[in-house]
């Protein structure tokens, strides 16, 4: 049994909705804190959204649905994180406002208590100097995958000063709500994303060179690769956008390799972010 009882997340949108879900899906009591209660409640809404297609493809009990959201506890401020053991923080990715939440929350919780960021981009070292110096061994990165409910990944990520036996108890943590961790450093871009990012930007080279279209592209992938998704379907969830700023951070750090390609900000410069703009690589306003 994971040494958590009570679990903390910060941030009730897409990632800190569904992480929270994973840890109440396991029996642990989980608060989720948003700037405001009714951003916090919209997180809850779309954790029992995500628990109810689970069930639909019965891959969670329907009997256990009501008891695993009555361990989610939405909130607008702090007081609920001072007997938490574990806090995840997935709040926008920005550093002064990841900071912020981390310096004020390390005022609540108890020593003891383990401090993880989802950040995607962010340096985790960097990160852990917002909180204690006392706190900064149980400081580190726990990088979760989208649609958390059904990515089994997580990449675990000491930073400086994170111990060892915080590692440990971090990947336990990961095992015991059903993920897989893996340990990678703290660069940018972790192991997966960079490994992502290559191949989206050389898929997007080919659709410049007109090697092949992108639903040539996205079968080649599904069908020759394995994949359950082809690239430019997937930047179409993700959205283009993100995939630009992701790609210029990495760019900064690892140069002409992963400079991002004209094809992709000529979309973002059209507005063609993805699904949740209606077009992307591909058009859905039709299938709406
Ligand atoms: N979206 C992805 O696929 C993905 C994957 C891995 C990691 N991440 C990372 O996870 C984090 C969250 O991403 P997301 O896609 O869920 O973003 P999101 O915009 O859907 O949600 C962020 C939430 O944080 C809230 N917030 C802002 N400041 C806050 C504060 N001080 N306290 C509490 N809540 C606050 C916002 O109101 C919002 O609801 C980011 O660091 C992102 O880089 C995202």
């Amino acid at each position: 049994m994971s040494e958590v009882k009570k679990a903390g997340v910060l941030g009730a949108g897409m990632m800190g909705a569904e992480i929270a879900l994973c840890f109440a899906m396991t029996g642990i009591e989980v608060v989720i804190k948003d700037i405001t209660m009714d951003l916090a409640k919209r997180g809850m809404e779309r954790a029992e959204k995500a628990l109810e297609r689970l069930v639909k493809k019965g891959q969670f009990d329907d009997s256990n649905k009501k008891k695993t959201l009555l361990l989610m506890h939405a909130t607008d401020n702090y007081g609920l994180f001072s007997d938490v053991d574990f806090v995840i923080e997935a709040v926008v990715e920005d550093l002064k406002i990841k900071k912020d939440a981390f310096a004020e929350v390390d005022k609540i919780c108890k020593p003891e208590c383990l401090f993880a960021t989802n950040t995607s981009s962010l340096r985790v070292t960097a990160l852990a100097t917002a909180v204690s110096e006392h706190r900064r061994g149980k400081f580190l990165g726990t990088h979760f995958f989208s649609p958390v409910s059904i990515m089994r990944l997580v990449e675990v990520i000491p930073g400086l000063e994170t111990t060892e036996e915080s590692v440990r108890k971090a990947i336990e943590v990961c095992r015991t709500i059903g993920k897989v961790p893996i340990r990678v450093k703290d660069v940018a871009g972790f192991a997966v994303n960079r490994l992502l990012h290559a191949m989206w930007i050389e898929a997007e080279r080919c659709v410049e060179e007109g090697v092949a279209t992108p639903e040539d592209i996205d079968t080649g992938c599904r069908l020759g690769l394995g994949h359950p998704i082809g690239p430019f379907a997937l930047m179409d969830i993700v959205t283009n956008n993100l995939t630009l700023d992701i790609q210029e951070i990495l760019h900064k750090v690892y140069g002409p390799r992963f400079m991002p390609r004209p094809i992709l900000r000529q979309k973002v410069d059209a507005g063609h972010l993805g699904r949740r703009t209606g077009r992307g690589w591909y058009d859905y306003r039709n299938k709406k």
